[in-house]
């Protein structure tokens, strides 16, 4: 396995609105759509830059992962995401490594995508996530 492309920068706000409005009017982007993700307790908003998003995430509550960042670090950049061509043969190879995952298994994320967190102690300070896109 290896990463096959950047597909998303993840950065985590207090407010969705105002971020939008700020890359909009900063940065003349606009969201391709946005879509709550119950299972990770965040509202995604993802602005095509390229061949790659900009993922801007609103925590749904204070008890929820992003929460808990925002809280103790503030906004800012949350994840790197990669894709790779199979979450299971990436989650094999990295367990053969010895590297520190947060899951253990693939989970579903936005756009119909199932993802899978390695912690960010594993590799430079930084949460990564990776991502298999629908077929
Ligand atoms: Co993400």
């Amino acid at each position: 396995m290896k990463l096959i492309n950047l597909d998303h920068v993840a950065i985590a706000v207090h407010d969705l609105e105002l971020a939008l409005d700020g890359y909009r009017t900063r940065y003349r982007v606009e969201p391709l759509y946005r879509e709550v993700v119950e299972a990770q307790g965040v509202e995604e908003a993802m602005i095509p830059v390229g061949g790659s998003f900009v993922q801007l995430l609103r925590p749904l509550g204070a008890d929820t992962p992003v929460g808990r960042f925002l809280e103790s670090k503030g906004e800012g950049l949350h994840h790197v995401a990669y894709a790779v061509a199979s979450i299971d043969i990436a989650l094999e190879h990295l367990r053969e490594e010895g590297a520190r995952l947060v899951d253990e298994a693939a989970r579903p994320g936005g756009r119909g995508t199932r993802i899978a967190f390695v912690h960010p102690a594993d590799l430079t300070g930084t949460l990564i996530e990776l991502v298999e896109l629908p077929a």
